[in-house]
């Protein structure tokens, strides 16, 4: 992330910041998982690249700051370093730092001990022993114990800087855990905020609450109460507000928190595209109107989307159509209202998560460079580059699971926070080719929500991260009540993931299997035969388009 998104996010929640957590990303793929952990124990973490200058940090009085993990080595050209005088900012802050792998091998370099390319390189499970009488990150009663860790290091640190002490060895001999406790220096060369590290949580805790004296005060009530008061400062009496809601958790939480600070001076809009699943318009508006009481206009404009759809098969194609559709859609939609209430709206909700923030601004040394474009595809359709709206953004510092905490405060009902994700150009991703051929939306609607009945049924739902099926325009020949048929086959999909950037492939038992390719066989007209996709992600995605 940026120097302007750390510098401005601390007035949300973050209280006095006297214990926030500054974490500088290098670039390992579990960053985002440190800063979680932290959330996790109640204590605010924000996230920042490793490399930002100085100046965005000003301001921010962190606790700690956790140095995170990456896939350099200290010696390449161009390795990642510190942001320039940041140790001295650390010290003059009274921060204590906590290096991780690349982290805490930056640390040990920039402080004059030597790191070089390890003999043995240590990358999965790896028993470290505590060999410290007594150490600050395990205590004295974890003395001459070992716990299995996850390692992944190609350069090991073989000399220490003046002060420091190495309190824990990996079985192989290299050092695996380091502190300087005078100075607030501690270093973990493995990641204890992996699942696989058996006892890394505790050692994160014993850092937070022990070493650093953290409180656990981060609360989401706390969150709320601040977003409410920072909205009502921002949009002054007068002034109107607009939001897009998709049917999703992020915009509806979103919508939610700005209805109930500013009331009906929020204005939304759910644009049925003609690409939505089996009954969705009729089911997300009554939960809408009825269950939330948000001030909702429902435009239909399947027609409109469909039309332009028509005979396109490129996915990039189709998402753009879709993209600049929406954009038509919501333009008038302000347009209409402007004429309406005789203002224009000055505001515009935006349901963007903190991952879309990070993710937005690639971690150095990832050879993309920072930018705070919102990834498209998270965002339903872009905004029309003319309208001048301000944007609310109430969720950026959230993760997903945060968000689902924070809608539950305000009462959006759990079915609805429990949804799976749907994506925004909807069943166009999931009908490969030209989503208009035939009656396939139709069919495709009719296999999903027999598939997806029949885990709610199970009581699989929510151990599922999404499920779904894809349209294939594909023929094959079976055999239906003695007749030779030609038809459709469909694929059924279920994953399992944290935050969708990787998945795999959910198990569902013989029997489940078997009763939902009969009831789909028999019900849906169309389809004779139905495939499991059972590929992870990597090396797939979770959609097929
Ligand atoms: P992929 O297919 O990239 O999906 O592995 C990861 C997550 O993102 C969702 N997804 C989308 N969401 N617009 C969206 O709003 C899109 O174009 C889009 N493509 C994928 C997908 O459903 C999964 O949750």
């Amino acid at each position: 992330m940026g120097s302007t998104a750390a510098a401005s996010v601390l007035p949300v929640s973050a209280g006095s910041g006297e214990n926030l957590i500054l974490i500088l990303d290098y670039g390992s793929q579990y960053t985002h998982l440190i800063t979680r952990r932290v959330r996790q124990l109640g204590v605010l973490s924000l996230c920042v690249s490793g490399t930002a200058p100085l100046a965005s940090l000003e301001g921010l009085r962190p606790r700690a700051v956790i140095l995170s993990g990456g896939p350099h080595s200290v010696h390449a050209a161009g390795a990642p370093a510190f942001p320039e005088g940041f140790l001295d900012f650390a010290a003059a802050a009274g921060a204590h730092v906590l290096g991780v792998c690349y982290g805490m091998q930056l640390l040990v370099q920039s402080l004059g001990g030597a790191v070089v390319p390890g003999e043995r390189q240590e990358y999965g499970k790896m028993d470290v022993e505590v060999t410290a009488a007594s150490s600050a990150l395990y205590g004295e009663a974890e003395t001459g114990k070992r716990q299995t860790v996850w390692m992944s290091h190609g350069d090991e640190v073989v000399r220490l800087p003046e002060g420091f002490e190495v309190v824990a060895r990996s079985v192989q001999g290299t050092v695996a855990a380091i502190e300087y406790r005078e100075k607030r220096f501690y270093g973990l060369q493995y990641h204890p905020e992996v699942t696989h590290s058996a006892q890394g949580m505790e050692t994160l805790c014993r850092f937070l609450f022990d070493v650093c004296g953290i409180k656990a005060d981060w609360k989401m009530q706390d969150v709320l109460d601040e977003e409410i008061k920072t909205i009502q400062s921002t949009v002054g009496p007068d002034e109107h507000v607009i939001c897009a809601l998709s049917g999703g958790v992020d915009s509806t939480v979103a919508a939610t928190l700005v209805h109930k600070a500013i009331g009906d001076r929020l204005h939304c809009v759910f644009v049925d595209n003609g690409l939505l699943r089996y009954k969705e318009r009729e089911r997300v508006m009554t939960t809408f109107e009825s269950d939330l009481h948000l001030p909702v206009t429902c435009v239909d404009a399947s027609e409109q989307f469909l039309s332009k759809l028509k005979g396109v098969e490129d996915p990039e194609q189709k998402r753009k159509i879709i993209g600049r559709e929406f954009i038509a859609v919501f333009d008038e939609f302000a347009h209409k209202l402007e004429q309406k209430i005789g203002k224009r709206p000055e505001f515009l909700v935006q349901g963007t998560l903190y991952p879309d923030v990070i993710e937005s601004c690639p971690p150095p040394g990832s050879g993309r460079t920072h930018s705070h474009t919102i990834k498209s595809h998270h965002n339903v359709g872009g905004l029309p580059k003319d309208m001048k709206l301000k944007l609310i953004e109430p969720l950026k510092l959230l993760f997903k699971d945060e968000v689902r905490k924070l809608g539950s405060i305000l009462n959006v009902p759990d079915s609805f926070l429990k949804r799976h994700p749907f994506p925004g150009p909807g069943l166009a991703v999931r009908v490969l080719g030209d989503v208009t051929q035939g009656n396939a939306l139709e069919v495709l609607r009719q296999v999903d929500e027999i598939f997806v009945q029949a885990i709610k049924d199970a009581g699989l739902y929510d151990k599922i991260w999404q499920a779904f099926a894809v349209f294939l325009p594909v023929q094959t020949v079976g055999v239906q009540g003695d007749q030779r048929t030609h038809s459709n086959a469909v694929v059924l999909r279920a994953i399992t993931s944290e935050d969708g950037m990787t998945a795999d492939w959910y198990y569902f038992d013989h029997a489940f299997l078997v009763d939902v390719v009969n009831k789909i066989c028999n019900n849906v007209r169309g389809i004779n035969r139905v495939c499991q996709d059972i590929t992870s992600k990597p090396p797939a995605t979770v959609e097929w388009e």
